[in-house]
């Protein structure tokens, strides 16, 4: 059965909405390929308001239309011919740090152009998100904006059962579905070196295009297949041996950094397993700790010079905040 996501209801401004952070477990990279991928949402939520203003502006910034692509494409997609906003986002999310902060605050604002527009299911606001994303990147994959729209779990081109939604673009079709949380609690650091998405994307794109490439792809399809059917058995000991996979494909496309392969070496005497996430290049870690020893886990990356957070998957996706 299709699960029923709670539609973004019509109101009108004042609106607030917030949207979770997410960390890519398996497949980055080779998702916008329209290979599977499997993601969840972390509870560092971005807030997003917006009110009517005099000039549209993001956090006081009246020249934001110019220099921000997603807060662009946002407006230009879904807000075209209407009076101007005033918006204000707070992000407990890193930006550029391979944790979600893009799509979050696309999600967001998303949402309550949206709810101010009409209103929207949670498949249209899915592929919204989506089209400001991509809009802003010229690159990339659903997995983002759909795992922050979802909330929980969720699996792109993989897993079982129903899709919750698919997505569309000129030269691929996503199809999104849920995976049941496995309950583990993982760790995630931030490298402190920030990265172009768009960047990462291309240079991988270009690295499968060539010699080789197809047998690669292939790989990273194996990975995130099995890896979403460990996660969904709650076999450990698959998922961390699949993630240790998973980097070693991510470092023969170029997309890991020396930085990250410190923080990998860190962690190592209390992780399961562990692995770049996001677009990489930089960005952040994810790791699966050893039980037991998760706070050992947080003051090796620490010490390591990153910034680590233990985080919990959350059900919540993107949401107008009422009352
Ligand atoms: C970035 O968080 C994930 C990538 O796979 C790009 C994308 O899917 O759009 C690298």
């Amino acid at each position: 059965m299709t699960e029923e996501l709670p539609p973004v209801p019509s109101r009108n401004l004042p609106l607030s909405a917030r949207a979770p952070g997410k960390c890519i477990v398996f497949g980055e990279h080779a998702v916008v390929h329209g290979a599977p991928e499997l993601a969840f949402a972390v509870d560092l939520m971005t807030q997003v308001f917006v009110t009517p203003g005099s000039v549209s502006r993001l956090n006081a910034d009246a020249g934001a239309e110019m220099h921000n692509p997603y807060f662009r494409a946002a407006l230009e997609l879904f807000w075209k011919g209407r009076p101007p906003v005033e918006v204000r986002a707070i992000s407990r999310v890193p930006r550029a740090a391979g944790l979600g902060s893009s799509a979050a605050f696309t999600a967001g604002l998303a949402a309550v152009l949206s709810s101010a527009t009409g209103g929207v299911d949670r498949a249209t606001l899915a592929q919204r998100s989506f089209e400001v994303e991509r809009t802003a990147q010229g690159v990339g994959s659903p997995g983002d904006t759909s795992t922050v729209v979802a909330g929980g779990f969720v699996a792109v081109n993989g897993g079982r059962g129903e899709p919750i939604w698919t997505i569309a673009a000129p030269d691929h079709r996503w199809e999104v579905r849920r995976v049941d949380d496995p309950g583990w609690v993982w760790v995630i650091a931030y490298s402190g070196i920030p990265r172009s998405t768009a960047d990462a994307v291309r240079a991988v794109s270009a690295r499968l295009a060539a010699a080789g490439g197809s047998e690669l792809l292939e790989e990273f399809r194996r990975v995130a297949t099995e890896g979403i059917d460990a996660v969904d058995r709650g076999d450990r000991p698959k998922v961390a041996m699949l993630l240790e996979r998973n980097q070693e494909l991510l470092r023969e496309v170029g997309v890991s950094h020396p930085r990250l392969e410190a923080l990998l070496e860190a962690a190592k005497p209390a992780a399961e397993g562990a692995k770049l996430t996001g677009a990489g290049a930089g960005g952040s870690v994810i790791a699966l700790p050893v039980p037991g020893k998760e706070t050992e886990l947080v003051r090796r990356l620490a010490r390591a010079g990153a910034l680590p957070f233990v985080v919990r998957p959350t059900r919540d996706g993107a949401t107008l905040v009422e009352g």
